[in-house]
């Protein structure tokens, strides 16, 4: 017998980022700086990436380009990299992100991409915590208080254990 399951998430939308708790409001920021920081000569799409851990530390990072395309990683990744190889041990609690084009930030909140959201998902799987999702933009900016939200039933390490005795 089939049936129809619903998946639904809910997520807050502000309007200006006055309206954000200063942990996130100053998360935006940092993600605003790594943005001009990206490099990014070929699609002139500029992201920056901040993540919070629970230290209070902030890592930062933005997109990476590269002549062979495929070669470039994107800001969340950068970011992500960086955490987790330097401070190993201090999980990740928020993740903010901000996009430029030469007009300046964009006016809408950019989502990460399909590889970023699994690597993302990753990270609160390997820190058994999950990070609170800051996506900026100049007209709103939208909260959701984990990646899975934006991944629904991904693939994760227990699908390689599923199919063993
Ligand atoms: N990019 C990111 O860094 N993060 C995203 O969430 C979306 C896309 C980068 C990849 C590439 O350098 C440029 O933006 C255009 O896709």
């Amino acid at each position: 017998m089939s049936s129809i399951k619903n998946i639904s998430f809910s997520y807050l939308e502000y309007e200006s980022p006055e309206e954000l708790n200063a942990a996130d409001q100053e998360l935006v920021i940092k993600a605003k700086e790594a943005a001009k920081m990206a490099y990014a000569p070929y699609s002139r799409f500029m992201v920056g990436a901040a993540i919070r851990l629970e230290s209070g530390r902030i890592v930062h990072g933005s997109n990476v380009e590269n002549a062979a395309f495929p070669s470039g990683i994107c800001a969340e990744r950068t970011a992500i990299a960086a955490a987790v190889s330097n401070y190993p041990d201090d999980k990740p609690v928020a993740l903010a992100i901000a996009a430029m084009t030469d007009e300046g930030f964009t006016s809408q909140p950019v989502s990460p991409c399909g590889n970023c959201r699994q690597v993302i998902a990753e990270e609160e799987v390997r820190s058994e915590k999950q990070i609170r999702i800051i996506l900026s933009g100049r007209d709103r900016i939208r909260v959701l208080e984990s990646i899975g939200s934006l991944l629904p039933l991904q693939f994760s390490r227990e699908n390689l254990r599923a199919d063993r005795p």
